[in-house]
């Protein structure tokens, strides 16, 4: 052993003991007659002291460069100027061996928390990354959260069962990364979007209740809480209807709270249908930190000459509370914000409630009296300011939401220490698509219609509501999944009504349809991104910085430097040619 002690776990008790740690070199501090150098291993930092007393040992400390992996021995004493920032601060070793077991280029930058690297470059050197402790720390919360997720469906019955990696492709959905197969020459494989189709094999096998921590793979585009490979919990079970899922995965989610944060929900989530989400918060996954619903104003608006309203569709606005003092550069700052392209507005209408009366962008086309029953639709009080916004519906909600979010941020009401968990149900079973002019299935094409939308599959098929839930937490959609189909009519029907073929059906989907003719049982399941579970509880801005390895906005990992090119052999092999580029 190279070790008795790891660099985090002495305290002042253990004063006067001889231990030996090994781990990095931190910092060398040299004082005088002395050298302080810092260790850390994955348990935290001791100081170790060199007294110049012993020649021959300080003279091997004084060349100990960052990094070097060293192995120490000495006396634990307690120190004179203690450092109360870390759990072992009150010691330090006195040091009567040095072995220096590996040396270390310096490093391209500092290992500590407060790194003086970029976001590139300690990705590019992500194993000395890693080294820092709130990287460790979000990789240790991550590895614990796996572990009681796997405890507690444990204890509540379901098998963990391993799904293939290489699947068929199933091009619904995102797009799927796909690899060649050697041993049948121009066919692929695809990686799975998700285990969706097996765990439903899974059912119709009667392992009523599945679990996987399971990869994913899609080839879309990347944001905070996207990556081309991430990991699901995902989870499926028979004889259930939405409210049993929804249970069992809200008990889960309030467990894992309660497990890592010692945050009790001692009432249900709240619900809100799709409907409302998008009407109330233009979103699907209203961030319910706080407030600020949308007050539509269409009606009030119309009828006054004022062509930008007379035009709309929707006139919508948000209040914000106590900002009526808002400065002229304050909203030109807000109207940039929603002019950027990420949100794509034209333009801000403003109204400012002050106590003497009230000021706003479009007084030209409003009288005050007018104005004052706006106000009063929203609630508005003195000192409020309403920001209202126009035009095409959707596109109007989802611009507005932008705002509501930034004005959140603006108003410090987006506080990560506050968790606003939330059920959306009642998605649509089917979105239009006026590009390719048919629908498409909202969530996968195995979704179950509500039951009583069925009626309206053919005659109002918009409006068909899914029995789809998602599961979101602080504006982020933690989770989803639905109750399926499980009778094969019903699929065949889905199928034809999202513009497949019976041929095309079964050939992307035939060994399914087939399984689901030898007794289907009725079932559900949800699936939660675990990456995204973890940076939640963790405060974190990325799902990136939960994943050990991740890869970058361009779905580079920079470290190995994939995706790389392959040697024409391997092309050759695979039977593969490459169309130059234009
Ligand atoms: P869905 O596509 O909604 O459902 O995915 C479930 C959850 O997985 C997470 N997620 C992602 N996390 C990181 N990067 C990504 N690119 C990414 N894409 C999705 C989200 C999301 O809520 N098979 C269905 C589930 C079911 O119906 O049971 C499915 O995959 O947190």
């Amino acid at each position: 052993m190279y070790r008795d002690t790891t660099c985090g776990e002495l305290r002042l008790a253990d004063a006067g003991k001889r231990v030996e740690i090994a781990g990095w070199v931190q910092k060398t501090r040299k004082m005088g007659g002395m050298t302080f150098i810092d260790v850390r291993d994955r348990y935290g930092i001791t100081q170790v002291v060199f007294d110049s007393d012993n020649a021959e040992l300080f003279e091997t400390a004084n060349k100990l460069g960052r990094e070097y992996v060293v192995r120490i021995g000495g006396k634990v004493a307690e120190r004179a100027s203690k450092n109360a920032n870390i759990p072992t601060g009150d010691i330090e070793i006195i040091a009567d061996h040095l072995e220096v077991l590996n040396r270390s280029k310096t490093p391209p930058f500092t290992i500590e928390d407060n790194s003086d690297g970029g976001d590139d470059l300690r990705m590019k050197y992500r194993y000395l990354d890693l080294r820092r402790p709130c990287v460790r720390k979000n990789l240790e919360l991550r590895h614990r959260m796996a572990f009681e997720i796997r405890r507690y469906l444990d204890s509540k019955g379901f098998l963990e069962i391993e799904t293939p990696i290489l699947v068929k492709s199933t091009p619904e959905g995102a797009r799927d990364f796909v690899v060649p197969s050697r041993m049948n020459p121009g066919e692929f494989y695809a990686l799975p979007q998700s285990p969706q189709l097996f765990k439903q094999l899974l059912m119709v096998s009667g392992y009523d209740r599945y679990f996987q921590i399971a990869k994913c793979f899609r080839d879309e585009d990347l944001r905070a809480d996207r990556q081309p490979e991430f990991t699901q919990i995902d989870c499926e079970m028979s004889f259930v209807e939405q409210e049993d899922v929804i249970d069992m995965f809200e008990g889960l989610v309030k467990h894992i709270f309660k497990y890592v944060k010692g945050i009790d929900f001692n009432e249900p989530f709240p619900r809100m249908t799709w409907h409302d989400a998008m009407r109330l918060y233009g979103s699907d996954k209203p961030d319910l930190r706080f407030g600020m619903p949308f007050v539509e104003f269409t009606d009030l608006a119309k009828g006054h000459g004022f062509a930008v309203t007379e035009d709309a569709e929707l006139t919508v606005g948000i209040l914000a509370k106590g900002c009526a003092g808002y400065s002229r550069k304050q909203i030109d700052e807000l109207t940039e914000f929603v002019k950027r392209p990420q949100v794509g507005a034209k333009g801000l209408m403003w109204v400012k409630f002050e106590e003497g009366g009230i000021k706003s962008s479009i007084g030209k086309f409003y009288t005050e009296e007018e104005l004052k029953q706006w106000g009063e639709r929203a609630g508005a009080e003195a000192g409020d300011l309403l920001l209202i916004m126009c035009g095409d519906a959707m596109k109007t909600r989802k611009q507005l939401c932008e705002l509501r979010l930034e004005m959140g941020n603006r108003l410090g009401l987006r506080d990560k220490d506050n968790f606003a968990c939330l059920w959306v149900v009642d998605f649509p079973l089917f979105e239009w698509d006026d590009e390719t002019q048919r629908y498409y299935a909202m969530h996968h094409p195995f979704t179950s219609p509500n039951p009583e939308d069925i009626p309206l599959l053919r005659t109002d098929t918009g409006k068909v509501r899914a029995t789809a839930y998602d599961i979101v937490v602080n504006g982020t959609e933690l989770g989803g999944g639905s109750i399926r189909i499980h009778d094969s009519e019903l699929q065949n029907e889905m199928f034809e009504l999202l513009g497949f073929t019976p041929e095309r059906a079964q050939e992307q989907f035939g060994f399914l349809m087939s399984a689901f003719q030898y007794g289907a049982p009725p079932h559900g399941g949800l699936a939660l991104g675990f990456d995204r579970f973890v940076s939640i509880l963790a405060g974190l801005d990325s799902i990136r910085d939960t994943i050990a390895f991740p890869k970058n906005n361009s779905g580079r990992d920079v470290m190995n430097e994939s995706p790389s090119p392959i040697d024409q052999s391997q092309l050759d092999e695979l039977r593969l040619t490459l169309t130059p580029e234009d």
